[in-house]
């Protein structure tokens, strides 16, 4: 389809004639500071911050401005299409919105407007164990849309079965494990306010509504709220697991398995042996460990040894559509999108995620073609340079 994502340009130039303009910035590197004036100290924190002194959040974007696109000429680059395929199903965008938990915390509508949006842009959500509204109700917002589940693994084995299969009779088609947060990385953003979103009772749904959860407690979180959230707090967060512990999940998944929050290709090259689908190269944002390497930088190397053998997906630092093409061509598949869409949930709701994704992906479409590229296929290490 010709510039399919790109039209979103002539859609707000005729808007303008009739004086409309776009219901906040096209600049996706504007969007922090624009929600900072409408969250509270809090959220914002809680969204924006990294892991200790944001050393990481920083090289994530370092990363990306050490590569350039070197654009070419005269290469018939009118009609494009996004489309791509990840794990074998066709994606009209390579393109995902990440797991992003307790959603609420920026906007009433919170992984509701999410799942709407994603629907309604023809692109896969993945949700969140610690979303604000149930796997159901995500679900039944998101329709015939594509969705993916992202665990955060229980150290309950009941509990973790009982997540899994919910996931699954609600039609999310992929599991997504992630592996980086298996406890809080130290966050001065959040400790300095005594922030914790869980223990106020946000991102709790999924676990509250879970029957073998719910199951363990001596009375239902309706009565007694605090005791559920201090039962559920150290199920999800606190032990780390193990690789010999994947064909569990393997045994209790009928799907695809994607591992999320891999950094080295040793750990890349045992997803292969454990066989797993795909990997997201990620470091949650720099989220975690504070000083860790920028995922960009070690997605070539993962790419060269693992994407024969599995999909690499990659997150960490994508801020506009330059920067996906950037992760396309050093061998992504896809890639997830992070803080932008929350910060246009924050600033807009459903209506806020689509204009911030709509944005990106004119952006990715028209600086593909305008670099002599149709599709994300033609990309490859040599679209770049590094500097
Ligand atoms: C507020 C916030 C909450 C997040 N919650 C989750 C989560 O529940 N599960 C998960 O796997 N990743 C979570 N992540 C990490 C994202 O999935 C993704 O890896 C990260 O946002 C990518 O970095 P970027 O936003 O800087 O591009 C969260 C990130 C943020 C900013």
């Amino acid at each position: 389809m010709a510039g399919q994502w790109g039209s979103y340009q002539n859609e707000i130039y005729l808007q303008g004639l009739a004086d409309r303009v776009p219901p906040f910035t096209t600049d996706p590197t504007r969007l922090e500071g624009l929600a900072r004036e409408v969250l509270a100290d809090g959220p914002f924190g809680y969204v924006a911050g990294g892991a200790g002194s944001g050393a990481t959040v920083a090289a994530n974007r370092e990363a990306f401005g050490r590569w350039r696109i070197v654009p070419r000429m005269l290469t018939d680059a009118t009609q494009r299409d996004l489309g791509t395929s990840v794990l074998g199903v066709p994606m009209a965008a390579p393109v995902l919105l990440a797991p992003i938990g307790v959603q609420s915390i920026v906007h009433p509508d919170g992984e509701l407007a999410t799942a709407r949006a994603a629907a309604a842009l023809g692109l896969t959500m993945v949700l969140s164990t610690a979303s604000s509204t149930t796997i159901e109700d995500v679900a039944a917002a998101n329709g015939d849309g594509s969705r993916w589940y992202q665990l955060y693994w229980p150290n309950d084995n009941e509990v973790t079965i009982s997540l899994l299969q919910r996931a699954k009779a609600a039609g999310f088609t992929t599991l997504v494990v992630t592996l980086d947060t298996w406890t809080l990385a130290w966050r001065p953003h959040d400790l300095d306010q005594s922030y914790l979103p869980f223990i106020r009772g946000f991102g709790t749904a999924i676990p509250f509504s879970d029957p073998a959860f719910r199951a363990k407690l001596a009375k239902s979180p309706e009565e007694d709220p605090q005791m559920a959230i201090l039962q559920w707090i150290p199920m999800f967060t606190g032990t780390d697991h193990r690789w010999d512990q994947l064909p569990f999940l393997r045994e209790h998944w009928d799907g695809p398995i994607v591992l999320k929050g891999i950094q080295h290709v040793d750990d890349a090259r045992r997803a292969c042996d454990a066989g797993m689908d795909g990997i997201v190269v990620s470091n949650h944002g720099g989220r975690q460990v504070d000083g860790a390497v920028a995922a960009l930088d070690v997605l070539p190397e993962i790419v060269a040894a693992v994407s024969d053998r599995l999909d690499v997906l990659f997150d960490s630092g994508i801020r506009t559509g330059a920067d996906v093409l950037k992760a396309l061509a050093l061998g992504a598949k896809a890639v997830l999108l992070g803080r932008p869409y929350v910060y246009g949930l924050a600033l807009g709701g459903e209506d806020g995620i689509r204009h911030v994704v709509r944005g990106i992906l004119a952006d990715l479409d028209l600086t593909l073609g305008l670099s002599g590229n149709r599709t994300p296929a033609d990309l490859s290490p040599d679209t770049l340079r590094r500097t």
